[in-house]
């Protein structure tokens, strides 16, 4: 075991906690869709979105008015350009040079403008939107930038819906539709590493739910703690959420067409408080326990299975009931507020609310909120001992968690075991930088968890 190939793994596992165990948590962000003839003002909507501490949102246009009002609101943007735009992008560097002069450089970056979603669900609606388009325009908004400098600080990238996908179950048999490969699929992730962007996609659980409620848990689908693990018969990972499943399946679908280094971000997804008698799992209790857990997830740091130490970047869809969107009611009832903003239900958007910051008290719905606000930080299970270990003596040494009660003899000795005595540090680090988003990590081997820890008759502080 003391090789020095040992050791030297060791150091690398070491020089990797010491990154991640405070790493970035992945960031929420919300869609700020219009579609509706009753929605407050953009400079109201400004406010609702910084006093619930939004710190990015994605339009599905660029319409100045509203690019306007976010001016010097500290929230970075993706903005869109539509799929009606597409043809005319494609056609010529003249349309999209004065696209990114009136849509962009009056703007930026007064308003923070991060990304530009181009097209929206361009496979999924190609009856009326050439998929041959979509390439050039990206191509073509991407040489525009790049004539002011900023092709590199303004990502450009199109959001992709899961039904681009001919296989996603097990999720490690996650496959494009064969006929979008060489065609888009192939070309477009080339191009989205090239320019160092990220492939956009857009994810609901609550589709493959209401389709499979016989096969598919309500706990899976929700991501409660308490869904059973769901493992993956293609690599024995095993899963928690239906969410984590569906991204992972785009992760695999990237990696078998050769593209292993292209990040993620999910653009959309959501769960409707209201739909039609055959939306079965449509209520404001169920919105608010995906929303909610998701954020839970999100914010508390690391990634999915497949890729542990990707952080999860997510836009909740949506911020707003919106009256005007056609289909069936579920479509016009995904909002976090109705348009005179009051909340359809109560979902902490940030850190310090989910641990109590805000007012918990009038949540109307089941988020499983930890009592008093509090949450805790485990070891994992499945880590194996040797990571666990690692992590553990990070944690103690470096990381300055206080280790004295799980010392020989101490208080919290019993039990003698790795996963106790790595949680119970774990916890301690966790605690010590105030719950901080990614401090509970430490390269996948932690987990937030919202009840008391139970290891014999060990006491796990939350203040330190
Ligand atoms: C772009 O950046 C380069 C190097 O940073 C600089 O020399 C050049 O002047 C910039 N061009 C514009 C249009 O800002
Ligand atoms: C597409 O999916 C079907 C079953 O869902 C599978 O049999 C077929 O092999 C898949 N084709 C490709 C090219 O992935
Ligand atoms: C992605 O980009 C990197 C750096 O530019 C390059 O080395 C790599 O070959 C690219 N990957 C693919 C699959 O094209
Ligand atoms: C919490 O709610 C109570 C009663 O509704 C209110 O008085 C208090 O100011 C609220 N606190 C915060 C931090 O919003």
């Amino acid at each position: 075991m003391n090789s020095p190939h040992f050791l030297s793994f060791l150091l690398l596992l070491l020089t990797s906690l010491h990154y991640s165990a405070l790493s970035d948590s992945g960031t929420i962000g919300i869609n700020y869709g219009r579609l509706g003839d009753n929605l407050p003002s953009p400079a109201r909507v400004v406010q609702l979105l910084k006093s619930q501490g939004v710190t990015k949102v994605k339009l599905y246009d660029s319409d100045s008015s509203v690019l306007s009002a976010f001016s010097g609101s500290g929230i970075s943007l993706t903005v869109g350009l539509p799929n009606d735009n597409l043809a005319s992008a494609a056609a010529s560097t003249s349309y999209t040079d004065s696209w990114v002069e009136s849509n962009i450089l009056p703007f930026h970056p007064k308003t923070i403008i991060e990304a530009i979603a181009v097209g929206n669900e361009v496979f999924a609606n190609s009856a009326t939107t050439p998929t041959s388009a979509l390439l050039t325009a990206m191509k073509n908004v991407y040489t525009s930038l790049d004539k002011h400098n900023l092709s590199s600080s303004i990502k450009i990238s199109s959001p992709v819906a899961l039904s681009a996908l001919n296989s996603s179950y097990p999720p490690s048999a996650g496959a494009f539709k064969p006929d979008l490969i060489e065609p888009v699929i192939k070309p477009m992730l080339q191009f989205l590493n090239q320019t160092n962007s990220y492939i956009m996609v857009n994810a609901y659980p609550f589709f493959a739910y209401i389709d499979n409620t016989d096969t598919i848990s309500l706990d899976y689908a929700l991501l409660r703690n308490s869904a059973a693990g769901n493992p993956d018969s293609g690599n024995g990972l095993v899963y928690k959420s239906l969410f984590e499943a569906q991204t992972d399946a785009v992760f695999a679908a990237m990696s078998a067409v050769g593209f292993d280094d292209i990040k993620i971000v999910i653009t959309e997804t959501g769960w409707p408080s209201k739909g039609d008698e055959k939306e079965v799992g449509a209520t404001p209790e169920n919105a608010a326990a995906y929303n909610g857990n998701l954020v839970r997830r999100v914010l508390s740091g690391g990634g999915t299975p497949l890729r542990p130490k990707d952080s999860l970047n997510v836009f909740l869809f949506a911020l707003f009931n919106e009256n005007q969107k056609t289909g069936p009611t579920s479509e016009r009832n995904y909002g976090l507020y109705y348009p005179n903003e009051e909340k359809v239900y109560d979902v902490p958007l940030t850190l310090d609310g989910l641990n109590g910051g805000q007012n918990m008290t009038e949540s109307k719905a089941q988020v499983p909120a930890p009592a008093a606000g509090q949450t805790w930080c485990v070891a994992s299970e499945n880590v194996g001992e040797e990571k666990l270990q690692a992590a553990l003596d990070y944690a103690c040494g470096q990381g300055g968690a206080d280790c004295r009660p799980i010392q020989t003899e101490a208080t919290c000795f019993n039990p003698n075991t790795v996963e106790a005595h790595a949680s119970y540090a774990f916890n301690s680090y966790y605690q010590k930088n105030s719950r901080l988003s990614g401090s509970c990590d430490f390269g996948g081997a932690a987990h937030v968890v919202t009840q008391s820890p139970k290891f014999g008759s060990c006491d796990f502080p939350t203040g330190y």
